[in-house]
């Protein structure tokens, strides 16, 4: 993320922060103390804001406020569970994928069933959040009764944007058969992974073979704008990918690198698809560019608390996770930080953690450092601009619309409370 932009988009979002003249809903927000720390990224104070935005101490926050030394700890007072609202759609898409990867040849078969596995467990997160965007920017679920004429119209509508759902489904899960293989991966979350049950050839393969089944879906849609997206999230996450790989250790060392990368990685899919959802719909760019502005927020702060989980599992102390990314040798926000303030860590870093003393030494820097904590004020502040998007849609009355909003809201909570 270049500095240039994220200013642009920060200036951007103060104004429609004022804009906004009534928050969504309220949120209560607890402050709490936080120590003054240095800007992870390109020199903007991430002092967290809470909602409503009308606050000049909040707006303060956004802009950069030196003397500010609190932030906020957002919790939503009504709860809207995210998934139950948009459930019925999501079993009719996990029944279309199901036919969709369902392959002549017996070997790819199997690796639909891989997919399935991966999605029973992981809440199908994604289509659940383009759901929820679609109905948040005014687009229903259509009634199951027989549609009336101009219902006709919305259905089409609707069954395009669940198009982008199965479409990002796919090719979040061929990023991740790839990414097994590119790790040498045993398990995934507790399963067999596809590369240890079938070898890699299988799994590269497997993992084509969704892409190419996304590509068949992308191209029915016939609208070449979200062609253009969604071939830049594919591009953004081979590039993120070998820049894991190959980088040098100036760019290894630098939180703004690591960020770009986590986009790269990460945010790209949610960004571009939510993106998509608004486009198919015919909104303006400006709506258009708040979808996105969700999706790549949610995202980034979705792998930064990824990233303090690999470190400190579900137990919350540190070295109870997989530590797998630093055991590849893969420096994250958590570590990034600690090195801010414990210069001699990069030397250990440098030495690399093929021995697992290394490690320890590792871990014993990060637990002196505020490297968890900043990370998770990170991911925290990457929530409240994600929920800032939304709250800066234009109002609503219509119920569906402000449940899949709140909605919405909420899962940038979840993201950043969850423990797995
Ligand atoms: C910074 O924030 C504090 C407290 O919110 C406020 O009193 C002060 O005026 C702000 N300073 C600037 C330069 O906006
Ligand atoms: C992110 O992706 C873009 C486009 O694919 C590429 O130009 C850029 O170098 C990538 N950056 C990182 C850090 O992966």
């Amino acid at each position: 993320m270049a500095r240039a932009a994220l200013l642009h988009l920060l200036r951007y979002r103060t104004a429609s922060a004022a804009a906004a003249a009534e928050p969504l809903s309220a949120f209560r927000c607890q402050l709490m103390t936080r120590s003054n720390s240095k800007t992870p990224a390109a020199g903007i104070k991430w002092a967290g804001f809470c909602r409503p935005f009308s606050s000049k101490a909040a707006l303060n926050d956004v802009i950069g406020n030196d003397t500010d030394s609190s932030v906020a700890v957002m919790e939503p007072q009504e709860q809207v569970d995210p998934f139950s609202l948009v459930a019925n759609e999501l079993s009719l898409i996990a029944t279309r994928l199901r036919s969709m990867v369902a392959a002549e040849v017996p070997n790819l078969a199997s690796a639909a069933e891989y997919f399935f596995k991966i999605g029973a467990e992981g809440k199908r997160f994604r289509p659940t959040v383009l759901l929820l965007m679609a109905t948040a920017l005014d687009v229903h679920i259509p009634e199951l009764s027989p549609p009336g004429f101009g219902d006709t119209l919305t259905i089409d509508l609707r069954t395009r944007q669940q198009r982008i759902a199965e479409i990002t489904e796919m090719i979040h899960v061929a990023s991740l058969l790839h990414d097994d293989v590119l790790d040498d991966a045993d398990t995934r979350r507790g399963v067999g992974s596809l590369n240890a049950v079938m070898g890699n050839k299988l799994a590269v393969l497997a993992g084509d073979f969704l892409l190419s089944r996304a590509c068949l879906t992308l191209a029915s849609l016939k609208n070449t704008e979200v062609v253009t997206l969604i071939a830049t999230v594919v591009e953004n996450l081979v590039t993120g990918e070998t820049m894991q790989l190959t980088t040098a250790s100036n760019k290894r060392f630098s939180m703004e690198y690591y960020m770009q990368k986590t986009y790269n990685k990460t945010a790209s899919l949610m960004s571009n698809s939510c993106k998509s959802v608004a486009l198919l719909a015919g909104h303006t760019a400006e709506i258009a560019m708040l979808a996105f502005e969700y999706g790549k927020n949610l995202g980034l702060a979705f792998q930064l608390i990824d990233d303090v989980l690999d470190f400190t599992g579900t137990s919350a102390s540190l070295g109870k996770g997989s530590l797998s990314d630093i055991r590849h040798g893969i420096i994250t926000a958590p570590i990034l930080f600690a090195m801010e303030e414990y210069p001699q860590l990069r030397a250990v870093v440098d030495k690399g953690f093929d021995n697992p003393a290394n490690v320890d030494i590792a871990l014993e820097y990060l637990g002196k450092s505020r490297g968890i904590e900043r990370t998770k004020e990170l991911a925290m502040k990457h929530a409240n601009l994600a929920a800032a998007a939304i709250d800066s849609l234009r109002q609503s009355d219509d119920e569906d619309v402000i449940k899949s909003r709140q909605a919405l809201i909420d899962l940038t909570q979840r993201v950043i409370t969850r423990n797995k």
